[in-house]
């Protein structure tokens, strides 16, 4: 049946959702979906890694027995064809709450988008970075030696981590070293790395490795590495992440001097990282808290893109501030009094507004008594 002359009634029958809804709701311009697998599994069901070979059949395939659903981020589709009960995840909707018709674009993101193709661009600078030096001053040595890798003979910085307070610009610093560098940055989060299927992760790792390795010059950014490389007296909650962390093991080892290739690794718990995996890094650097200089500077770097002006100073802001991270400074306090001064219709954040985000933190109190005075 050819989709285009999909009579109503049957579109409606098709789907799970009530005529109501379909009526109310509107027409999905595009989806995009990833396989999220079976409900429950029989060992003859191993269908992982599902690969669609021809992307405009698929969108066909899909449109035809999923039109009248109803799709909502984070839910599921469910395959009714080839493999029954099969289920899609729904990543993204656009308009979210919204039903699949004709004119909708079905779009599957492949595993291996999902893996390691997750190559970073940013207009990041490494002076945007507010403080963090020593981090600051390797990797100035780490471009020297991805620009010119042969100068360094055995010498090369190879592995190293960043680790301290959430918050505090440690993957910021990565996207802007790689920007700076123009080379490929992997960047994966562990977390990602800890997969539906047992072997997920370590193939994973080792698939990270090799395009970093063809790509080179390049730099492979694992953060949160906690998540795997957890101390290994944790490792047995997840039976896998013992497998995951020898793989990562087994890359580090493999790469030598001359390759052009630079892991960096970020965590918030050095403390918990398995102690072949902190042995490796050749150098740690801990992000501290911005002192109140750098939350000055911090402040008036970002006040500066507010959309509209901002009362207090970035030094007033600074000294009510303290042990607030670059995050906070810009979420917590900027992002919220600006949120609030919009709630307000008012087109300049005052003191008032950042007091409001401030309260949280202050409890009535401790506030100090003369805020702004
Ligand atoms: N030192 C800093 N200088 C400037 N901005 C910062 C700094 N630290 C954090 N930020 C801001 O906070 C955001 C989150 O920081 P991020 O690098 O993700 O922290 P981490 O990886 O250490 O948890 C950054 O994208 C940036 O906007
Ligand atoms: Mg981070």
């Amino acid at each position: 049946m050819r989709l285009n002359k999909l009579p109503k009634e049957q579109v409606i029958r098709k789907s799970n959702v009530s005529i109501t809804s379909v009526k109310t709701k509107k027409e999905a311009k595009a989806v995009v979906i990833k396989e999220a697998g079976f409900p429950f599994k029989l060992p003859v069901m191993d269908v992982s890694n599902l690969e669609v070979s021809n992307k405009e059949l698929f969108e066909i395939y899909a449109k035809e027995q999923w039109i009248g659903s109803l799709v909502v981020e984070g839910n599921y589709l469910f395959d009714q064809r080839i493999l029954p009960d099969f289920a899609f995840k729904i990543i993204t909707a656009y308009p979210n709450n919204s039903v699949i018709g004709e004119n909708t674009s079905i779009v599957f993101l492949s595993d291996d988008n999902k893996k390691n193709d997750i190559k970073v661009r940013s207009d990041l600078s490494l002076d945007d970075v507010v403080g963090q030096e020593k981090a600051k001053t390797k990797c100035k040595v780490i471009m020297k030696y991805l620009k010119d890798p042969e100068k360094f003979a055995d010498w090369a910085p190879r592995n190293i981590l960043f680790y301290g307070v959430s918050g505090t610009g440690k993957t910021m610093l990565a996207k802007a070293l790689s920007n700076e560098l123009d080379v490929s940055l992997y960047l994966i989060k562990a977390t990602n790395l800890i997969g539906d299927h047992v072997g997920d992760g370590a193939s994973s790792i080792h698939d990270l490795f090799e395009k970093a390795g063809k790509n080179s010059p390049s730099v492979i950014f694992i953060d949160e590495i906690d998540a795997i490389g957890l101390h290994r007296k944790y490792q047995s909650i997840r039976g896998d992440v013992s497998e995951i962390v020898n793989a990562l093991l087994a890359e580090m080892d493999g790469i030598s001097t001359n390759d052009g290739i630079v892991t960096i690794a970020a965590t918030n718990n050095p403390e918990q990282l398995d102690y072949g995996i902190r042995s490796r890094f050749e150098d740690e650097f801990e992000f501290t808290l911005p002192d109140e200089k750098e939350r000055i500077a911090i402040f008036n770097k970002y006040m500066d893109t507010l959309p509209i002006a901002i009362k207090p100073t970035a030094k007033q802001l600074a000294k009510l501030t303290k042990g607030f991270s670059g995050r906070d400074i810009k979420e917590k306090v900027l992002k919220s009094s600006f949120h609030r001064a919009i709630s307000e219709e008012s087109d300049e954040i005052t003191n008032e507004h950042v007091k409001y985000a401030l309260s949280n933190y202050y409890r009535e109190n401790d506030s100090p008594k003369n805020m702004f005075a």
